[in-house]
């Protein structure tokens, strides 16, 4: 193949060139390229250039497609027509995927992606969730213990990270596993796929489910798409779509996920809340008069889901459970979930919100396995989520506390969330809006207080006693907080 400027085509179109090169397109088609033409192993690049809805490209003859681009055009000839007939569809459909149009991009804010598919580029937040091992080893566990689910299969990995779920899969048996990512950590996963010598049976694909493409259709689709209180990061929509690669009898892993939710008690939390606006409340900050926005404060630390764990016995009644099904819903079914509720009240006193909390079943042909994030469970990086009501409610053992929570999507790539609740028996009403993008992350709290009890064994650091917590473990109870405490844990989106 060559290049040449217009006034030299016609000779150039004399010549013949080879297929043995790879073309390098936007829309990181490099991978699929190497499906459709590479013959030989590994190709020898002699031309490379980027192919996008702008790029001018028509057929030449029955073998033969001519590229501009700039100033340049290049002849590409092939062998036969069936050569020139799979590049040239692969190039129609390159040429024809609407970027600006995917789903992904309809429904996300630039700036909110860019966030996003940069902190999953990191290395540190891979760490962070593959040391998680009450979620990494239940993976592993599923899909391991469901092995004929995946011997011989082509496997799908959705959001493949470090691609440490497309391994398992390996291990299972897959025959092949397309690993697509989205962020830059797919080039770490690549290396990883390398030097483990996978290179022939896992295929990373550096792009969006929504925007890449796939040589085959798939038997299993596996992936990690939750996020706080599940639906956060909205990732589960991404889940959802790429079941348009797999095959009509095919298993999606994790194949359904049970929200649960339960009203709490808990003055201390709710106080803490409230203080933390009273910064606002101050009549001479520097000579300055901050108490007109204190309610503006109040209001917006209130929208804000609180992230950590609790004991459960600050739950008042049996938890509503709502399923969402992974094999029959559709992406659209995400984008207003409504949870209706009718509470049974277990124990007397005022209701400060909503717990929530979820699990996630994969049902495999051998065994189903759990894995679960509820208070009763080993902690995992999900903790659980608590919603404020504005104001508490007063309620009796025997009532019931009815209403719903409707969470609706937004281009954050989150949900806002409204809460409305009654008590039937008294008419007592509250709710609340929140904004699942801007949770507060109060198990840094908890942990300072961990890593105090810690520090204080050594006798190392001084420190003050403030609060009393609720304890799960037993060994946090007394712990006391280090002022200046370092703050180990990232966030997670
Ligand atoms: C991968 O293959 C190379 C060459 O075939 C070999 O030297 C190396 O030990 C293999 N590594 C693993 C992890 O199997
Ligand atoms: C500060 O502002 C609040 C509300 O605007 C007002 O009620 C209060 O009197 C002010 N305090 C002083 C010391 O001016
Ligand atoms: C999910 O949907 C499938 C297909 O309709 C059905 O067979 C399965 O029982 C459902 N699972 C749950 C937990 O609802
Ligand atoms: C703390 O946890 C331990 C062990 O689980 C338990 O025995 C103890 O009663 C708990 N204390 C409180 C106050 O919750």
């Amino acid at each position: 193949m060559q290049t040449a400027s217009h006034a030299h085509l016609l000779t150039v179109a004399r010549m013949v060139v080879y297929l043995y090169f790879c073309l390098c397109f936007v829309f990181n088609f490099l991978k699929i390229s190497k499906v459709f033409f590479s013959p030989s192993a590994d190709g020898v690049c002699v031309f490379k250039c980027l192919v996008n809805r702008d790029t001018e490209y028509c057929r030449v003859g029955k073998e033969s497609v001519l590229i501009t681009l700039g100033y340049n055009s290049a002849l590409l000839q092939f062998k036969s027509h069936s050569e020139y007939s799979t590049f040239s569809n692969a190039l129609k459909r390159c040429w024809n995927q609407k970027k600006e149009h995917s789903v992904f991009n309809q429904r996300t804010e630039e700036a909110s992606a860019a966030q996003y598919f940069q902190f999953y580029g990191c290395l540190s937040q891979q760490q962070n969730m593959m040391q998680d091992f009450v979620r990494t080893a239940t993976y592993h566990r599923a899909i391991l213990q469901n092995h004929i689910d995946f011997k011989d299969k082509v496997v799908l990995d959705v959001g493949c990270g470090s691609g440490i779920l497309s391994f398992f899969a390996v291990q299972a048996g897959a025959r092949k596993v397309y690993a697509v990512e989205a962020s830059s950590v797919a080039k770490y996963a690549e290396i990883l796929v390398r030097s483990n010598n996978l290179s022939d049976k896992i295929m990373v694909l550096s792009g969006k489910i929504e925007e890449i493409s796939l040589p085959e259709n798939v038997d299993v689709v596996i992936s990690e798409p939750m996020g706080y209180m599940l639906f956060n990061e909205r990732m589960l929509e991404s889940y959802l779509h790429s079941k348009k690669w797999l095959k009509s009898n095919g298993m999606m892993f994790p194949t359904f996920s049970d929200i649960h939710l339960a009203p709490f008690s808990d003055e201390q939390l709710y106080m803490e809340h409230y203080s933390r606006a009273n910064f606002w409340y101050q009549q001479c900050f520097y000579g300055v008069n901050l108490s007109s926005l204190r309610s503006a404060a109040v209001d917006e630390y209130f929208r804000q889901p609180i992230v950590d764990t609790f004991d459960i016995r600050i739950l008042m009644a049996r938890t509503v459970k709502y399923t969402v099904n992974f094999t029959e819903a559709e992406e659209e079914d995400l984008h207003r979930v409504e949870i209706p509720f009718v509470f049974q009240m277990m124990q007397s006193g005022l209701i400060h919100g909503l717990a929530f909390w979820f699990d996630v079943a994969f049902v495999g042909s051998l065994v189903t396995v759990w894995l679960s994030t509820a208070p009763t469970e080993p902690l995992t990086h999900w903790y659980q989520v608590r919603c404020l009501l504005q104001t508490p409610l007063f309620a009796k053992e025997g009532e019931t506390l009815s209403g719903k929570v409707l969470f609706v999507a937004n281009k954050r790539q989150s949900y806002d969330i409204q809460i409305v609740a009654v008590v039937d028996q008294t008419g007592f009403k509250s709710g609340n809006i929140l904004d699942l993008k801007n949770p507060f992350f109060r198990y840094k709290v908890l942990l300072r207080l961990k890593m105090s009890a810690l520090k204080l064994s050594s006798n190392t650091v001084f420190c003050k006693q403030e609060h009393n917590y609720h304890n799960r473990s037993g060994d946090w109870l007394s712990a006391v907080p280090v002022v200046g405490a370092p703050n180990p844990l990232p966030q997670f989106p």
